[in-house]
């Protein structure tokens, strides 16, 4: 019989600049209040990168704190899987910029552009390529520098206080399986990821986005797209925070149900971590307990392809998340996309 092989996670890590900046900070910046910032978002500060770091030197390090922790030789690394939505380049992605810095061998390297989605993408991709046994051990890497391109203006205010630099990677070992040997499912206590649900609507395109630059812009990027200052990221907040709420709710009730479990078999809830009100409506909606949610979003803002693994590297080192927890992911983010993965840990 052909040797069948399930992924694991094998080790999570995250690095987060030092610059630490607080609301009161951006008071002096924008006209915006602490107040209007931790009621509306949950969020009370974030790093902002203050050194020459791009975003493939965030992600290369938290490789290199992933390398260390699971004592794993770069040379065994045979694929690397990088989500960002501020890569370093228009092209090529900051996949193959990082797998030079970190003097990986000439593995394959690829970018997932997917934004806050990310993580529940790059966990399917891996989880698929390691279940047919050609790659063993996976690294995925989110990672996003938000600041240098922030409107810190009153202009920018709905979007510049959301959002924080950072990085986390996560290792996806592929472990072939025993003779008598299960798949990990939802009813048993094998570790590994047992099932994962993409979803996208391109009707989102427009309202969560940056527009400039870009070839739909003709060329490329032009003066009246820098007086419009088109290239800060812009969002239509309210339209957003529906669309999440709704989303990750259909989408985390789908997986659930089609691995025959209930949102009260869960042991930990990582969302996305876009708004506080957002988690919070996904979990009273679902039933899930708040000792049961993992989010840091106060501490770091929306990292974008960041959070979730920058969630499960500190539940975990929290004494949150331990081995056999049934855990359960969910992204929503620009594209629209979206995504939730059911892991044993
Ligand atoms: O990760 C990708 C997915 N992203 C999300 O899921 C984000 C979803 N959206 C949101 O989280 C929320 O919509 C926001 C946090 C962006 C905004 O919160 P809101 O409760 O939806 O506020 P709003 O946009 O409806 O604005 C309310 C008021 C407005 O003033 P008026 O028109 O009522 O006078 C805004 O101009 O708050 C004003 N405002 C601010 N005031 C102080 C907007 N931003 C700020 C600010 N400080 N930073």
């Amino acid at each position: 019989m052909t040797q069948q092989f399930k992924s694991v996670i094998g080790g999570v890590a995250h690095h987060l600049p030092d610059n630490v900046v607080t609301n009161s900070d951006l008071e002096k910046m924008m006209e915006t209040s602490d107040a209007w910032i931790q009621e509306r978002t949950g969020i009370r500060e974030r790093r902002w990168v203050d050194t020459e770091d791009k975003t493939s030197d965030l992600g290369v390090k938290a490789v290199e704190k992933l390398l260390q922790k699971v004592e794993l030789n770069r040379n065994e690394i045979d694929l690397l899987i990088a989500g960002t939505l501020s890569p370093d380049l228009y092209f090529p992605g900051i996949g193959s910029i990082m797998q030079k810095k970190l003097n990986l061998p000439n593995v394959g390297a690829m970018d997932i552009r997917t934004q806050c989605s990310a993580f529940p993408y790059s966990l399917a991709t891996a989880d698929g390529l390691a279940r047919t046994g050609v790659y063993r051990n996976i690294v995925i890497v989110g990672a996003e520098l938000h600041s240098p391109v922030l409107d810190k203006t009153t202009r920018g205010r709905d979007v510049a206080v959301l959002f924080g630099d950072g990085a986390a990677a996560t290792l996806v070992k592929a472990v072939p399986l025993g003779d008598n040997e299960s798949r990990p499912t939802a009813q048993n206590t094998v570790s590994g990821v047992i099932d994962t649900l993409l979803g996208s609507d391109g009707n989102g395109a427009g309202i969560l986005t940056i527009k400039s630059p870009g070839l739909a812009t003709p060329g490329f990027v032009n003066h009246d797209v820098v007086e419009k200052g088109e290239y800060f990221p812009y969002m239509e907040g309210r339209t957003v925070f529906k669309h999440a709420v709704t989303r990750m709710l259909e989408c985390s009730s789908s997986l659930l149900k089609r691995n025959n479990i209930t949102a009260q078999d869960i042991d930990l809830l990582v969302p996305h971590q876009a708004n506080l009100r957002i988690n919070d409506a996904v979990a009273d909606r679902m039933k899930i307990p708040a000792d049961k949610v993992f989010n840091n979003i106060q501490k770091y803002g929306n990292t974008t392809a960041a959070t979730i693994p920058l969630c499960l590297s500190e539940a975990e080192s929290e004494g949150k998340l331990k081995k056999g927890d049934l855990v359960l992911t969910v992204a929503f983010g620009a594209g629209f996309t979206w995504g939730a993965n059911l892991i044993r840990w």
